[in-house]
Order: C-alpha cells, then sequence, then structure tokens
C-alpha cells in the first residue's frame, strides 16, 4: 500500500512509439518508490524541444533500452514530495523539488505522479515558485554544464550565447552574468531582443537578421573567448569565426546542423548530466539574485499533445503543462 491516498492517476502516455497521435489521456497505476528515489505529485511538467524525440522512440534507440509501455512522457517538472526510499535521507515528505527523469520504466512528468532518482531532483530556489521551477532542471543542468565544466568560462571573460531568448540560453545569459561574464546574447525576435535585455546581457542582437561576425567584432575586438551554441546551422558557424585564437565553443547533443570545428579553437559537444554537485550549484547561483525562469504557454495536462505541436511556434523560454 502507497503512502499516497491516490493508487492511480492522470497521465498522458504513449502505447508504442510514433507521431502525435500516439499520446493519449489516461488513468495509470502511481509507480512505486524504490530505496533510492522519491514520489513526487508534479505540480508543473516542463515540454521540452526534445519531448517528441522521446515519443519517436529517438532516446530509446539512442541508450539500447525497451520502454517499458505504456510510456508517460516527459523528462523534466517540479512539485512536492509524496514518499521518499528508505536509503533518502536529504530530502522529506513536503519538500518542494524539481528534477529530471529521462526515459525511466516507470514513466515521466505528463502525470499527476511520478517517481525519480534523489540524486536528480533538489530542493526548488527560493525565489521560485513550483510552477517556474517545472521547466528548470532539464536546461538549467545544461547551460550550468555548458558554461561550467564544458567551457570552463571565466569571470571578466567575453562568451556569445547563440539562442539566448530559448530555454537554455535565458537561463545561460543569467549565469553567465552571475560568474562574471561579458555575453554577447544572439536571440531571436523583437520580444527576444527585449527580453534578453531585460535578463541583463551587456549586448544583445537578433541572430535571424543581424550581422553576428560584426557584432562579435565589435563586443570582443580580439576575438571572443567562448561561445554556448544552442542553436546549429550557419548562426553558429559565424559564432565559432568570431572565437579567437584557443577560444572554445560547447553545444549541447541535439543541437541540429551540428556545429563543425575550425583550426585553432576547440567545439566540445555535452549533455546536461544531472547529479547533486550540479543542481548545488545552480541554486546557489540561482540563489545569488533575481532570476527569471520564464514561461511563455503553459497547457492543460490533457492538451500535451497541443503543446508538443506549440514546440514549432515562435515563443520565449519554455513551454509547460499545469497538473493542477
Ligand atoms: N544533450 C542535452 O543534455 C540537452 C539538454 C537540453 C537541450 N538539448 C538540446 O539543446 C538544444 C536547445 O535546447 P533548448 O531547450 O534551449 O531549445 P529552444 O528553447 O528551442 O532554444 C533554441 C533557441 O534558439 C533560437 N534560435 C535558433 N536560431 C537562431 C538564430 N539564428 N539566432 C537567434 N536565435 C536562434 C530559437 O528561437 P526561434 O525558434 O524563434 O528561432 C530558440 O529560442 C536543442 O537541440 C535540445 O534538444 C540537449
Amino acid at each position: 500500500m502507497k503512502n499516497t491516498s491516490h493508487q492511480t492517476m492522470r497521465a498522458v502516455a504513449i502505447d508504442e512509439f510514433g507521431g502525435i497521435e500516439k499520446m493519449k489521456p489516461r488513468e495509470l497505476p502511481v509507480p512505486e518508490v524504490a530505496p533510492d528515489e522519491i514520489l513526487l505529485r508534479v505540480d508543473t511538467a516542463g515540454v521540452g524541444v526534445w519531448d517528441p524525440f522521446e515519443r519517436e522512440g529517438g532516446f530509446a534507440k539512442e541508450f539500447g533500452m525497451q520502454a517499458n509501455f505504456p510510456h508517460v512522457l516527459g523528462s523534466d517538472g517540479a512539485g512536492t514530495v509524496e514518499e521518499v526510499g528508505d536509503q533518502v535521507h536529504n530530502l522529506k515528505r513536503g519538500d518542494r523539488v524539481y528534477g529530471i527523469n529521462l526515459m525511466s520504466p516507470k514513466g515521466g512528468f505528463y502525470a499527476e505522479y511520478t517517481v525519480i532518482k534523489a540524486d536528480n531532483a533538489a530542493m526548488i530556489p527560493r525565489a521560485l515558485s513550483t510552477r517556474d521551477a517545472g521547466v528548470l532542471a532539464v536546461d538549467g543542468v545544461t547551460a550550468l554544464n555548458g558554461l561550467n565544466k564544458t567551457l570552463q568560462l571565466k569571470a571578466g571573460e567575453s562568451i556569445l550565447i547563440l539562442g539566448a531568448s530559448g530555454g537554455i540560453g535565458h537561463l545561460a545569459v543569467q549565469l553567465a552574468k552571475r560568474m562574471k561574464a561579458r555575453v554577447l546574447a544572439v536571440a531571436s525576435g523583437q520580444d527576444g531582443l527585449a527580453f534578453v535585455k531585460r535578463l541583463g546581457a551587456d549586448k544583445v542582437i537578433d541572430g535571424h537578421r543581424e550581422d553576428i561576425l560584426k557584432a562579435a567584432h565589435e563586443f570582443a575586438p580580439k576575438g571572443l573567448d567562448a561561445a554556448l551554441l544552442t542553436a546549429g546551422g550557419k548562426a553558429a558557424e559565424q559564432a565559432i569565426a568570431a572565437l579567437r585564437a584557443g577560444g572554445r565553443a560547447a553545444y549541447p547533443n541535439g543541437v541540429e546542423d551540428v556545429p563543425q570545428a575550425r583550426d585553432g579553437v576547440k567545439v566540445m559537444s555535452y549533455n546536461g548530466e544531472p547529479d547533486p554537485q550540479t543542481f548545488a550549484k545552480l541554486n546557489e547561483l540561482i540563489n545569488g539574485g533575481p532570476f527569471e525562469v520564464h514561461i511563455a504557454r503553459t497547457f492543460k495536462l490533457e492538451d500535451a499533445a497541443k503543446t508538443q505541436q506549440a514546440l514549432n511556434d515562435h515563443y520565449l523560454g519554455k513551454l509547460a503543462l499545469a497538473l493542477n
């Protein structure tokens, strides 16, 4: 018998990998907690640009794993701890937490309840609402891993952030400023420019309309120290061309039109892998002052398929599902 009063939950799941039509609202059993896991009552689920890849079976293939159908979609979110496994001592029932759960056989975040490894979760930074924290985990960890572990960004360095008004980008702009770097933000659209300026970037340009190389040259005449690329293609090529000799660029795996290396600079791919140290560092930086986690649109769980369709539109920050 579970501690939660509920034995079943509303969820959106698939019975096989495929298109958006495979996504169905369902009533499913609340998953059971193992000793190193927590059961979360989900308040908000993030809807990532990678969720269609999960739905189509891309991650299952990449990780060489069988899905446990019906598979509940969704890889990050936030809520309240309902139950903790015997080995979990750092979190307790009632705590507000956010976390990551990618391709778990027990299902993901498009549900009223989800089970996650305690190491893949953390307390929500005190200044953030549970709603906003619902879209933070994957993109926050990926932004920080890019800046900190991969680029090893130092105070005073210049960095270009491509896709600065997107999910990873808008978090990376604020984290890089908190790491005392000089930030050239390459955003999308008039709304994206205004948004990223408000977040504290030193200079903002529209990567769809303006000349990135020219702007980078004005910003850092001797060449940029670093670039975080959350989009690929010509804009990424220009960002790499604007690096100084010995400069470095990083892009999370999944960016399409994979950025290409050039002589004299390092171009590194990486993943936003969660661990307790990364969450601690992310929370410390977020707690260092006002911080915005931006949700462009919030949908109901039952509209999860519509939400995945909306990923193709232009929007700022992230999309979310509200579970209550
Ligand atoms: N490996 C990992 O661990 C990991 C984790 C998270 C994400 N990812 C990958 O990282 C990538 C970014 O993720 P995300 O959540 O940040 O996605 P996102 O919210 O779609 O961010 C990408 C942003 O780039 C903008 N953009 C594209 N071309 C641009 C240009 N030329 N100039 C300015 N802005 C431009 C897009 O805006 P418009 O659409 O308006 O152009 C969008 O806002 C995705 O490929 C995702 O799959 C990987």
